[in-house]
């Protein structure tokens, strides 16, 4: 089997994000995710990106670098890079989370994702993907 690699990100939006911005993004996320196999998930809070992207190295790092240079984001910072067996969004090509409308169970636990990828505490970063995937088991009833 072969590898899977992980990176997770933090980014600030645009000042004058829209729905209809986020929409886009993720209409066209789905598109070129599907065909690199890429799957993962992207959180908003507050005016803050929050991503997960997953595949194969060379794919992931190379979207990675086409939203570096998108204009509705900006100070992107990697938080996250680890490599595994398995993916945790299988069947995702991009989830969507919306943490500022959201009032399910999960807020709290993508609020301390968030807070933990704030946080200075580089050492407690590690814990940001065993709650990634904890936070998808708790989504199953969305796929
Ligand atoms: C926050 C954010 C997340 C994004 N996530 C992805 C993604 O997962 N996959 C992807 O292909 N593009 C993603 N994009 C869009 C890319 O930045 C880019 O617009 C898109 O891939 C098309 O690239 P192109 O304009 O160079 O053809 C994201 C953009 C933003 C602002």
């Amino acid at each position: 089997m072969s590898k899977v690699f992980h990176l997770v990100y933090l980014s600030h939006a645009k000042d004058s994000i829209t729905y209809t911005d986020i929409q886009n993004i993720l209409n066209s996320s789905r598109k070129y995710n599907k065909v690199n196999e890429i799957s993962g998930v992207l959180i908003y809070r507050d005016g803050y990106f929050l991503q997960l992207l997953e595949g194969n190295e060379e794919l992931v790092l190379e979207t990675l670098s086409r939203i570096v240079r998108d204009r509705r984001q900006h100070h992107l910072q990697t938080i996250i890079e680890a490599t595994s067996n398995q993916r945790i969004f299988e069947a995702w090509s991009m989830h969507f989370f919306d943490a500022d409308t959201a009032t399910s169970e999960t807020q709290k636990l993508v609020n301390d994702i968030l807070d933990l990828a704030f946080s200075s505490k580089y050492k407690e970063k590690e814990n940001i993907l065993p709650m990634i995937r904890c936070f998808k088991k708790n989504q199953k009833e969305l796929t």
